[in-house]
């Protein structure tokens, strides 16, 4: 599995402010989509493009531009919800799919249950949009399910990760060879017995949507 830990003092900025336990939903909410619009950049460095002739007001030449089929976005409800408008302003023409996804408090163990995907996703490349990464049992879950359904390859990523849930993904990946890069914008510490991710930022939907 490819990893990517993001190493950009912006990004360092705006997670320390995400963190802090006193950002109020708003400002989580905008730093979010600041954020992921950074991790984005580096996430779509292999999206695929095609070269087409254009004409300038100087000359004609040729260029790249985005190719067919369409990357899918896929955000993991509910906290993945936060990171979707960020990705699509970066990439206005990508098809968004959605996946309800909610993790048990005490097995930890993640189950579907809302599926609103495009109809084929043979070939295509799939950004998968998931806050943290903290078991991995969601993110597996749904990678395991999305490439079942023809996804060629995946990108997932993740504001937060833990060493735990890295491996856990890697684990999975590796064993069954699956086409993932990870991006993510900062490996912590640890899980917490409560699967929370130290130090982490709390309940990351609950903190976008102000349900504290
Ligand atoms: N999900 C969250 O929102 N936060 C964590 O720390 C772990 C899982």
């Amino acid at each position: 599995m490819k990893i990517h830990v993001a190493d950009h003092p912006l990004i360092s900025h705006k997670l320390t402010v995400l963190r802090d336990k006193n950002t109020k939903s708003p400002t989580f909410r905008q730093l979010t989509e600041e954020l992921v619009m950074l991790l984005a950049y580096e996430a779509t460095r292999d999206v695929k493009t095609t070269s087409v002739e254009i004409v300038t007001p100087v000359s004609p030449t040729r260029g790249e531009v985005l190719a067919k089929p369409r990357p899918v976005v896929v955000p993991i409800l509910r906290a993945g919800l936060g990171m979707l408008e960020g990705m699509t302003r970066l990439i206005p023409t990508a098809e968004v799919g959605f996946l309800g996804m909610v993790r048990d408090d005490v097995t930890l163990q993640a189950s579907t249950y809302a599926n609103r995907l495009p109809e084929n996703l043979t070939g295509r490349q799939v950004y998968i949009l998931d806050p943290m990464l903290a078991t991995g049992g969601t993110l597996i879950a749904a990678i395991e399910y999305l490439m079942e359904r023809g996804a060629h390859e995946i990108t997932a990523i993740c504001i937060l990760s833990s060493p735990e849930g890295v491996a856990a993904l890697e684990k999975v990946v590796d064993a069954k060879g699956l086409n993932v890069t990870l991006v993510t914008g900062a490996l912590d510490e640890k899980l917490n017995e409560k699967g929370y991710i130290v130090p982490g930022l709390g309940d990351a939907g609950d903190r976008l949507y102000g349900v504290v």
